[in-house]
């Protein structure tokens, strides 16, 4: 089944610290953005793809879109100062009521497997999100004194991609950019509209390369056995 891919690129990325976009720092001679491009460029069900990107770095991204053969960018949009913001401008350009899928540029290491079922999960259920289950023993301690350990059977700890009907995520993104609302992912702006979204199982290496040691981990991913099964 087809979907649609908006990719929301226009962060800073201070927490790696590498005093530019994290997205253009390189993996096995790859920006990591050109990783995530190209998961969704080499699947065929994936229909089109769209960015929304910092306006002063649209050059640099086009001219990486062009180096690497990326041919499924439908838009290229301007990101907003929130990742919410850029995800809703990526809406903005798209109008048609099927299958769209958010996933953050960040995360190049997505299964294809994954992508299908939460494709499969949304065109069922209106919405599905990429999740594992937690490993770990979880407690709840906002001042760092245990207040309580919490049942970690249920938890899960989500990632992108997230699916859904496209008139359902544009419904629940318009009425939180009305009501000042801002959440962390947009599973939270459609639970907030009442609509119920399932997990779908993914794997723990979808990792967000978010600090220096994402990318050893990301190089050895890239390594073992030549690649990654998608
Ligand atoms: O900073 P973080 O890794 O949580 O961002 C997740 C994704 O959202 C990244 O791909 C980043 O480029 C994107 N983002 C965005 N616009 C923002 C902030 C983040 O597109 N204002």
């Amino acid at each position: 089944m087809e979907y649609t891919v908006m990719i929301p690129a226009a962060g800073s990325g201070k927490r790696m610290g590498a005093g530019m976009n994290k997205l253009f720092l390189e993996l096995s001679n790859k920006p990591i953005l050109v990783h995530t491009l190209l998961v969704f460029e080499q699947d065929p069900a994936c229909a089109g793809i769209i960015i929304a990107v910092k306006r002063e770095e649209k050059p640099q991204i086009q001219a990486m879109i062009e180096q690497f053969g990326v041919t499924k960018i439908k838009a290229l949009v301007d990101g907003g100062e929130e990742r919410q913001q850029s995800v809703a401008a990526c809406l903005q350009a798209y109008d048609k009521d099927d299958i769209v899928l958010v996933h953050d540029a960040a995360r190049p290491f997505i299964r294809r497997h994954v992508i299908g079922a939460l494709v499969e999960t949304a065109a069922r259920a209106g919405a599905a999100i990429a999740g594992v289950r937690t490993k770990d023993t979880m407690k709840l301690a906002p001042e760092g004194t245990v207040e309580k350990t919490v049942d970690r059977e249920g938890l899960w700890i989500i990632q992108t991609p997230q699916a859904f009907r496209y008139g359902i995520l544009k419904a629940a993104s318009d009425q939180a950019a009305a009501a000042g609302f801002l959440g962390t992912d947009e599973s939270m702006l459609v639970e907030r509209i009442g609509h119920p979204v399932k997990i779908v199982e993914s794997t723990y290496d979808n990792i967000k390369m978010t600090t220096k040691e994402d990318l050893l981990f990301g190089e050895v991913l890239l390594k073992q056995s030549g690649g990654l099964e998608r």
